[in-house]
């Protein structure tokens, strides 16, 4: 058998990582600023988090949610801290899409509404509703197409509030902290405290996808928490658990939980909450979110001026990189000839830079010099 070939891949294969490094076979050492898809929070193979998930496995990898689990309190509760959503309630699940999935069907459950705002350019996974509310009609089968969601443009207040109306039959509104794939594009604080208003007045759920955003990547642990918004919902993944699969929906105390209205076999496993609960402990210890905001400030700073680059966006170490044509083969010569990975947008001009919260501001200047030195060698 052989897999079933839908990823379109880069001849490198690496076998190990330390940091914000990762060594392919022929011992090739890459600077990895793209953390496999905003993945890598605390670092590749952190040893806090290599020993608590051999600790845990060697004792219990697993038993189904119908037996208590200390571990998955205690997620819970660090996350509740961490976060400054103590209040909240956590339900754990597997990914991205699932995180999406659970909060737009809580939000249904509650209001009893069908339809769901959610805004040009998100990307919110490829499962049903999450596909159905990520605006790229490539990756949405068929089946996927529902028209319960109205995709509207980001930060246009007036085509917002044209849309609620009179806010009858609403499930959701549902948009990204800051959109990741569609390229490093961020929610005005103004539009963000609107909606949030208008959806308190009409009693409309509010969903923020934190999965990409969130975990420390802008700087502060949710990328609203910039705009002084509070959520009804948010949805994490990504690096919650630095490359153990895990997500999860943080749920405002309006909501009432009743036995079997969520569930799954493999969510908040004790596996999955051991790995969880290092990357918490490592953000907390290391001061991961302050090394986000400080490295990624002055590496957004010394990107603007570099030459030959038309914008840059972003927070933290949510970077947003705009080159004048498409950038997929400074993407290759970077990876291949100077042995940094980053990422790509939906606009191919755009860089998406995402790497590991403890990048440090030597391994961010090793960055500059090498895009440098490959910018100037491609103008000459
Ligand atoms: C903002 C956002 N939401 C949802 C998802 C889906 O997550 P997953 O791939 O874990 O299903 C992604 C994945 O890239 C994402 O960036």
């Amino acid at each position: 058998m052989n897999l079933f070939d839908v990823y379109s891949r880069y001849q490198v294969e690496p076998i190990s990582g330390s940091g914000c490094w990762i060594t392919d076979k022929s011992g090739e050492r890459y600077l990895d600023l793209y953390g496999g898809h905003a993945v890598i929070s605390i670092g590749h193979s952190h040893p806090r988090f290599v020993e608590a998930i051999t600790e845990q496995v060697g004792k219990l990898a697993f038993y189904s949610n119908s037996i208590v689990n200390p571990l998955g309190e205690e997620l819970a509760k660090k996350l509740g801290e961490i976060s400054g959503y103590d209040g909240y309630a956590l339900f754990l699940c597997n990914s991205g899409a699932e995180a999406i999935e659970n909060a737009l069907k809580l939000a249904s459950f509650k209001t009893q509404g069908k339809r769901v705002i959610a805004f040009d350019r998100a990307f919110h996974g490829r499962t049903s509703l999450a596909v159905a509310a990520t605006n790229n009609q490539k990756i949405g089968a068929p089946i996927n197409r529902t028209h319960h969601v109205t995709h509207l443009p980001l930060n246009d207040i007036g085509r917002f509030e044209e849309a609620v109306g009179d806010g009858t039959n609403f499930a959701a509104v549902l948009l990204e902290g800051v959109q990741g794939i569609g390229g490093i594009y961020e929610p005005k604080t103004e539009f963000l405290q609107s909606v949030a208003e208008i959806c308190r007045k009409n009693n409309i759920p509010l969903i923020l996808d934190e999965i990409q955003s969130g975990y420390g990547r802008t700087g502060k642990f949710f990328a609203h928490q910039h705009h002084g918004i509070r959520p009804d919902l948010i949805t994490v993944a990504k690096g919650m658990g630095n490359g153990f699969p895990i997500g999860g929906v943080l749920i405002s105390p309006e909501f009432t939980p009743e036995y079997g209205m969520l569930g799954t076999t493999f969510g908040g496993s004790h596996l999955a909450c051991a790995a969880g609960l290092a990357v918490i402990d490592v953000l907390n210890d290391e001061k991961l979110l302050e090394n986000s905001a400080e490295v990624g400030a002055t590496l957004i700073d010394k990107l603007t001026n570099v030459p030959g680059i038309q914008n840059v966006r972003g927070r933290g170490l949510m970077i947003g990189i705009d080159f004048e044509e498409d950038s997929s083969s400074l993407r290759r010569r970077l990876l291949f000839d100077h042995h940094i990975f980053v990422g790509s947008a939906t606009d191919k001009r755009t860089l998406r830079l995402l790497p590991p919260l403890s990048l440090s501001m030597e391994e961010a200047e090793t960055f500059l010099d090498r895009l440098q030195h490959e910018l100037q060698a491609t103008n000459r």
